[in-house]
Parts: structure tokens; C-alpha cells; sequence
């Protein structure tokens, strides 16, 4: 029987397992599945959990998320076209829920699909080797320390991409006299109330994590981009400056002349695509982008097509990508689609490559990922879903974010499932301060 490794069970692995699940609901035969899993439960980085550094196996801790983490995006630009949030949550909820709803979310569809029984927790992929046409797979149980090797046919990576930081270094860390962490470690804003605090970088996180720091009362609140900066209506309190040149005793010192004093340094630096467990040959190499490089349909490994990766891009969207790739993927080990030759195969990944360079702003990204996912879903049964209205509420979602980045969570958008418009929350997002799903799904 064909056997089937899948790396890690977040948002990825669930949808892999997900696709193998509903293929078996319409009578197909499937395929011999493990699904391993490092942490004790699945939602990957959905999970919040308090440690950073290690855990008490000496394992790497794998999550980022933080308390009072909200959805940075409409859940309808992530909703699954086969389980909607009305089907989950048995009511309309607002637009942006905080982590909690969104992981109860996920694990709702999760639960709903006999799936569990694949997954073994608390194991970690530490060796992948190319055996024949196969793979030998080699895992750590953690709580006996047992490492035991399996033969695969096929092996899936969905071990996600933001859990090992990319840590600059600048001149003056040594004797700063305050903290220095990286947002990978980050857990509670609370912890920065009346300091100044010194944040690195001009993506999501950096964005994020700074109004956090103003949100849960930071004295001060400074914003050092490298390239180009997020350029927000900053409120008063919170500033955006160029690039660190250095630190000197407990002041940061600006390319722009700016010099701020800091109780601790964020660097929200952004994280590595870590392979440690695979071979060499096997190992995608690539920044966080759009369209890595070595993927065809941005899933199947080029020089080893019996190797996938999931999620291994930069985005826009999330849980559906996550879907109508796993769709694809399951569909090509079942024998459903056929991979055309390898010039094919790396003119394509080419054409996809070049559109992506060419990519000039985040209204051509978002049309960009729209159009990769929209490509994936035609070859497969994946339940239709309308992107096109995706595509429209992330262009608005955009817009909201530069009229007001205070207030863009306080938005209303549609279900791309049902229809259903988001009402609005209770509370707006700069004043809740309790992020339990309790109070969020509570009515005032
Ligand atoms: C701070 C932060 C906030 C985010 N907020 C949002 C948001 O608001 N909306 C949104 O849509 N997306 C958000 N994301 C993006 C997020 O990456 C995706 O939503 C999603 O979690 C990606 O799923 P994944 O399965 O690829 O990876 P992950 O969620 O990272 O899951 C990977 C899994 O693999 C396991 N694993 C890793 N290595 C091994 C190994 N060697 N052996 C066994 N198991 C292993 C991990 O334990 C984990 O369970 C956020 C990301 C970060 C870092
Ligand atoms: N729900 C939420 O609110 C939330 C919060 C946080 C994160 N997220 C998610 O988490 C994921 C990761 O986001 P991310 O922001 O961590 O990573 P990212 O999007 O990959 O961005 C990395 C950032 O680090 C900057 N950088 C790298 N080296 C630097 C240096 N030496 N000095 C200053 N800046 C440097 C980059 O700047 P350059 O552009 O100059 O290269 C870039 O802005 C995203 O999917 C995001 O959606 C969501």
C-alpha cells in the first residue's frame, strides 16, 4: 500500500489530511497516512503557548503567536470553501476574531474529520533521506526517546515558516543595558507598559507588534524600517524612522539622526525556511516570498517530485491556499493528475517565477496569489469558492489599513461561502482588551 509522511499538523497538515478524508468520504482509497507532529496538539502556531526557547524535551518551541493576537486579515479572505463559520460557529461573528476563535475554528473542521487517529503528537521529524523512489523517515518520540525510522512513498512538508527567527545583529547589543528579543519570543504587550520600546522591521509583525506595545500602554513606541516604511497614520506616541545604525549604552541611534532612548529592542526581523531534517538535495532554499523558487504549482518539489511542500509562501491568503494546495497534492499521489515532463515543469515554474519578480505593489501580490490559487482549484473538487470576492476584500482591506490602522479590524466583510456579512464586534479593537473567545463571541 502506498504510504504517506506528512510533516507537521498546523493549518497545512490539517488541509492535507482534510483533502485524503473527503476523498475517502466519496469512496476512493487512500493511501497509509502518518502525520507527525513535535508539539503535543495540532493548529501549529495557532496554539499559544507561554514557553520560548526550548521545551521540557530540549526541543525547539515552535510557536509565535501572542496573547492578544487578532486576525490581521478578514477571516472571509481565509474561510474554507467546505466549512464555513456560520456552519462552525452557528451565528454570524465579526470580521477579525482574535487567535482563540480562529484556532477553534480550524480544529472545529478538524475534529469533524476523523483524522486524529493519523496524527502522532509529541514527535519530531529529525531525518529525511532519499531511499529508492522513496523516503526514509526518521522521528523522535519525546516523551520516550525513541527514534524510529518508517519507509514512504511520498513525504509532505507543512512545517511551516515562521518559527525560526532570522536575528540581525547591530553594533552596541552586547552592552545594552535593556532586553533584546525577536518577535518569535514575544508573548505579552503588557510586559512593555511605560517603556520605550525599540521595534526592527516593516512587515506584519513589526506592524503588529508595535501597536500592541501602544495598545497595552507603552510610553513610547519606535518603529526602525530598513528598506521602505509601512508609512501608517502612526498616532501620537508611535514614530517610524530609518534603519538602526547602532546602539550606544541604552540609546538607538538612527540612520536618519534620530536617538531614541529604549528599555528593550523587538526585532521583528522575520524567520528562516529551516530544513534541518532533510537531506541536502531535498532542501528548499529561498527567502520569504510569493513564489519560491524549485516548486512547481508552488508545491511539488522539482528535483524530486515524490516530495511536496505547503505554505511555503509569503502571504495573502492562508487556509484556502492551504486547501486547494493539499487538493492538488493528494490528487497527484492518488494518480488523478498527471506531472507533465520536467522541461515542462521547470518552463512553468519559470513563467510563474518571472510574474512574480515583475510584482510592483500589494494590489498586484494580491492578484498575483489569487490567480495561483484559482489555478490550483481548477484540476481539483475542491468546494468552489468565489476568490474573485477575496480579491476585492483584500484590496479593501488595503485601503482600510492606510485610511486608519487603528480601525481597520473594526471592518465588515462577506462570506465568499454564505454570504453572510461580518457584524460588527461589540467592542472596537483598540479598546478590547480581553481577547478570550468568551468575550469575543458574547454579545453586548
Ligand atoms: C505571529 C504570526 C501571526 C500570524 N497571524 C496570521 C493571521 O492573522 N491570519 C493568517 O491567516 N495567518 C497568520 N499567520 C500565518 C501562519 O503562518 C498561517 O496562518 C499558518 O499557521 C501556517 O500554517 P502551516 O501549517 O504552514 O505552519 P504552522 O502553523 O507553523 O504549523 C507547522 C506545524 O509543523 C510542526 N512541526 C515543525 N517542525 C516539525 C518537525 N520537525 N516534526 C514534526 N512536526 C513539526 C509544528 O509544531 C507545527 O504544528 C501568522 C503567523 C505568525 C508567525
Ligand atoms: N495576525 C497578526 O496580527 C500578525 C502579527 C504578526 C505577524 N503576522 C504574520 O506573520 C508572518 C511573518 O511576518 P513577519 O513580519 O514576521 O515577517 P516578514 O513578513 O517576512 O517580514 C520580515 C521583515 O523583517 C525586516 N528585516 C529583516 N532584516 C532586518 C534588519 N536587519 N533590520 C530591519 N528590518 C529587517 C524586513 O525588512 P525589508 O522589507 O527591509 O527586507 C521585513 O520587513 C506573516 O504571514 C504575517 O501575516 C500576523
Amino acid at each position: 500500500m502506498t504510504k504517506v509522511a506528512i510533516i507537521g499538523s498546523g493549518p497545512c497538515g490539517l488541509s492535507m489530511l482534510r483533502s485524503f478524508h473527503q476523498a475517502e468520504k466519496k469512496g476512493d482509497k487512500i493511501p497509509e497516512i502518518i502525520c507527525y507532529e513535535k508539539q503535543e496538539t495540532w493548529g501549529g502556531l495557532w496554539n499559544y503557548n507561554w514557553r520560548t526557547g526550548t521545551d521540557q524535551y530540549g526541543d525547539t518551541i515552535h510557536n509565535s503567536m501572542y496573547r492578544y493576537l487578532w486576525s490581521n486579515g478578514p477571516k472571509e479572505c481565509l474561510e474554507f470553501a467546505d466549512y464555513s463559520f456560520d456552519e462552525h460557529f452557528k451565528k454570524p461573528i465579526p470580521s477579525f476574531p482574535p487567535r482563540e476563535v480562529l484556532r477553534d475554528y480550524i480544529i472545529g473542521r478538524a475534529e469533524k474529520s476523523d483524522i486524529k487517529k493519523l496524527v502522532k503528537f509529541n514527535t519530531t521529524v529529525e531525518n529525511v533521506e532519499v531511499d529508492g523512489n522513496g523516503f526514509k523517515v526518521s522521528a523522535r518520540d519525546k516523551k520516550n526517546n525513541l527514534l524510529e525510522t518508517v519507509y514512504f512513498d511520498y513525504v509532505i512538508v507543512a512545517n511551516g515558516h515562521f518559527s525560526v527567527p532570522f536575528v540581525p545583529e547591530y553594533e552596541g547589543m552586547n552592552n545594552f543595558p535593556g532586553r533584546i528579543m525577536h518577535s518569535h519570543d514575544f508573548r505579552d504587550a503588557e510586559e512593555f507598559r511605560d517603556k520605550n520600546v525599540v521595534i526592527l522591521g516593516s512587515s506584519y509583525s513589526a506592524e503588529d507588534v508595535s501597536l500592541q506595545c501602544f495598545k497595552y500602554g507603552a510610553k513610547t513606541v519606535t518603529i526602525g524600517y530598513r528598506n521602505n516604511p509601512m508609512g501608517f497614520n502612526w498616532p501620537k506616541g508611535m514614530k517610524e524612522v530609518h534603519y538602526l545604525n547602532k546602539i550606544d549604552g541604552n540609546k538607538a541611534i538612527f540612520k536618519d539622526g534620530t536617538v531614541q532612548e529604549m528599555d528593550v529592542l523587538i526585532l521583528c526581523s522575520g524567520y528562516l525556511h529551516h530544513f534541518p531534517f532533510l537531506e541536502e538535495e531535498l532542501r528548499l532554499k529561498t527567502h520569504n516570498r510569493l513564489y519560491p523558487p524549485k516548486l512547481y504549482k508552488g508545491v511539488v518539489w522539482e528535483n524530486n517530485q515524490n516530495l511536496f511542500y505547503l505554505g511555503m509562501q509569503d502571504q495573502f491568503h492562508t487556509f484556502n491556499m492551504f486547501d486547494a494546495q493539499a487538493w492538488f497534492v493528494r490528487d497527484i499521489i492518488m494518480k488523478k493528475i498527471d506531472l507533465p515532463n520536467k522541461d515542462e515543469i521547470s518552463t512553468d515554474i519559470k513563467i510563474w517565477v518571472d510574474k512574480e519578480e515583475a510584482l510592483e505593489d500589494p494590489y498586484q501580490m494580491i492578484d498575483f496569489q489569487t490567480d495561483y490559487c484559482m489555478d490550483l482549484c481548477k484540476d481539483t473538487d475542491y468546494p468552489k469558492i468565489d476568490f474573485e470576492l477575496i480579491k476585492k476584500h483584500f484590496y479593501d482591506w488595503e485601503h482600510d489599513k492606510e485610511s486608519n490602522i487603528l480601525t481597520y479590524r473594526d471592518k465588515s466583510f462577506s462570506s465568499p461561502v454564505t454570504g453572510t456579512i461580518g457584524p460588527s464586534h461589540h467592542t472596537s479593537w483598540l479598546e478590547a482588551m480581553d481577547d478570550s473567545m468568551e468575550t469575543y463571541l458574547s454579545t453586548k
